[in-house]
């Protein structure tokens, strides 16, 4: 049921979009924002295409894990913002990537690389000798509506990404989903139907900020507990907390909450952003090549998302 971490990868696309950028767009300061929710920079696609990242990230995983795409077994992406409905993601990048393994995208919004891992432990299951690559990828400037000073600010692009390879270093991951539409969703249109009469909200990402923010920092205290409990660890155990990157001031919170000393939570809000999907898996990658990690060390990870979708997991670090 288990499976190790071989190697990791991210990417973003190349223009840093600044809060004062924002400020010239919408009504608000890099004060506010700063204040309210821990960002200064973000980075958003312009020519690069969701997928281009994916790849990238996925590439720099392979190299990582000194594995090629011919021996993969499986692709997994998590996204809510694919180039296509269909192909997925992971078909178009098992394409680019030359594999020729089963390839299939999952929506779990942000909580989306944590359900990737489970559903990947599930594979890991029936075969433990196998080669299964986890990609988190998300256009998020696609789907904010740029006039709402709500939401654009909160968001970036990026791709990250793991290659899982046999192991026994999940020792723990929970997922959960509590159905809701009204507190954070995104239409999909309905195209030029000649037989649709009602008009439909716009299809950009709708969100009540205070409503999951209230839920995010409840689900993360105990998603964490729940899977401390699972691997019969304690909060002590844990290296380091990789979480969900929402809200610097929900981060501080769970933080608090846990009881977890706050140089044990890592972040990189300030210049991401929330990336939706990426966010665990990006924050992962940049603290394994700054070689932050150390053999053994047993790593937390909490996401919450759209759905409203919940999930943790408690991994040991072993490369
Ligand atoms: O992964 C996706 C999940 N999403 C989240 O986790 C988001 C969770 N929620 C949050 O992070 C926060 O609720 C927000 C950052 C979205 C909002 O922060 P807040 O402290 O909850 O602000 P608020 O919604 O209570 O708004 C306070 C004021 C309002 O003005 P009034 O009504 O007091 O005059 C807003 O209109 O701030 C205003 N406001 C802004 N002002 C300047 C909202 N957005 C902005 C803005 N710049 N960008």
């Amino acid at each position: 049921m288990s499976f190790c971490i071989l190697g990791t990868g991210s990417a973003l696309p190349s223009r840093i979009i600044t809060n004062d950028d924002l400020s010239q767009m919408v009504d608000t300061s890099d004060e506010w924002i700063r204040t309210r929710t821990g960002i200064t920079e973000r980075r958003v696609c312009t020519t690069e295409t969701i997928t281009d990242l994916a790849f990238q990230a996925a590439q720099k995983a392979l190299a990582d894990s000194g594995s090629s795409a011919d021996e993969l077994d499986l692709i997994i992406c998590a996204t809510i913002s694919a180039d296509y409905a269909t192909p997925s993601m992971a078909c178009t990048l098992q394409m680019q990537l030359g594999a020729t393994c089963p390839a299939f995208d999952l929506n779990a919004a942000c909580t989306g690389f944590i359900y990737a891992l489970d559903v990947a432990a599930g594979y890991f299951s029936r075969r433990p000798d196998q080669k299964i690559l986890v990609v988190a990828a998300e256009a998020m400037s696609r789907l904010v509506d740029w006039q709402d000073r709500g939401t654009c600010v909160l968001f970036g692009d990026g791709a990250g990404a793991a290659v899982l390879g046999k192991g026994e270093d999940l020792l723990a991951i929970q997922i959960g989903a509590k159905g809701n539409i009204t507190s954070l969703y995104a239409p999909n249109g309905w195209g030029n139907s000649p037989f649709r009469s009602e008009t439909m909200a716009k299809s950009y990402l709708h969100m009540d900020g205070q409503e999951v923010f209230r839920f995010a920092v409840t689900s993360m205290v105990q998603t964490v507990e729940q899977v401390l409990a699972e691997a019969n660890l304690t909060k002590e155990d844990i290296a380091y907390l990789i979480p969900h990157q929402a809200n610097i001031r929900i981060l501080d919170s769970a933080v608090n909450r846990l009881n977890l000393p706050q140089e044990k939570c890592l972040t990189n809000i300030a210049k991401r952003g929330n990336t939706s999907a990426a966010c665990v898996a990006i924050l992962l990658d940049e603290a394994n090549q700054t070689g932050k990690f150390k053999k053994g060390d047993l790593l937390a990870m909490t996401a919450f998302g759209g759905g409203l979708t919940t999930g943790a997991c408690i991994l040991r670090w072993s490369k």
